[in-house]
């Protein structure tokens, strides 16, 4: 499977694919470029020095959300990708984008709890004991679409969001690689908004 990574920023998630991909040959997936909504995105560097094609659609330069979109998708068309794989992608896609690929996201909390780009400030504000990781399939709402994995991770009482967000990050680049390896695999099925999981063979 061909797959396309939209990245807003450091790529680390970019990267523990990246290595995921490398060091397994039987991994099913390949990272046929890498698209960002701005040019100082980390994960464009991370992507120039795994040798991986790199795009920039800048979100200034559209009108709309949808004409955005339409760039992000001719984009993946060029790089002949089967699917788009979110990593830290700040931007909400149209209905094109959704309707056009399967699109993989992360989100660094228990859906349905906390959606949006600040969901370890707000877990820790509200007091949750435990927080952690959600994989799911895109629609066209904010963290919203089918979940394909969750791991939670216990928040500590000294901590700070930065020191939450990095636990946080080592559950992610060990889950979205494994979620990643299974979809390339065709072993996640969909029924309404369940993801079932057919085992490895
Ligand atoms: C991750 O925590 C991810 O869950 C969220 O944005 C962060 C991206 O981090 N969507 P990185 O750019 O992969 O380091």
């Amino acid at each position: 499977m061909r797959v396309a990574v939209l990245v807003s920023g450091a790529g680390s998630n970019l990267q523990a694919l990246l290595d995921a991909v490398r060091s397994d040959p039987d991994f099913g997936a390949e990272v046929v470029g890498v698209i960002a909504d701005n040019p100082d995105a980390g994960g464009l560097r991370k992507a120039e020095a795994a040798g991986v094609d790199t795009l920039v659609v800048r979100w200034e330069e559209y009108a709309s959300r949808e004409d955005f979109t339409g760039a992000i998708v001719a984009g993946a068309k060029v790089f002949r990708a089967d699917a788009l794989i979110l990593a830290g992608f700040m931007r909400v896609l149209s209905r094109e984008a959704v309707s056009t690929y399967p699109i993989l996201n992360i989100h660094p909390a228990l859906c349905p709890a906390f959606p949006g780009a600040r969901a370890v400030e707000e877990a820790l504000a509200y007091g949750v004991k435990t927080t952690g990781v959600t994989v799911h399939f895109v629609d066209e709402f904010v963290d919203h679409g089918p979940i394909i994995a969750q791991e939670a991770v216990d928040v500590e009482p000294d901590d700070t969001a930065q020191s939450l967000h990095e636990r946080i990050r080592k559950v992610e680049h060990r889950l979205y690689p494994e979620v990643i390896r299974a979809f390339a695999k065709g072993r996640l099925r969909l029924d309404g908004r369940v993801v079932h999981w057919r085992a490895d063979d």
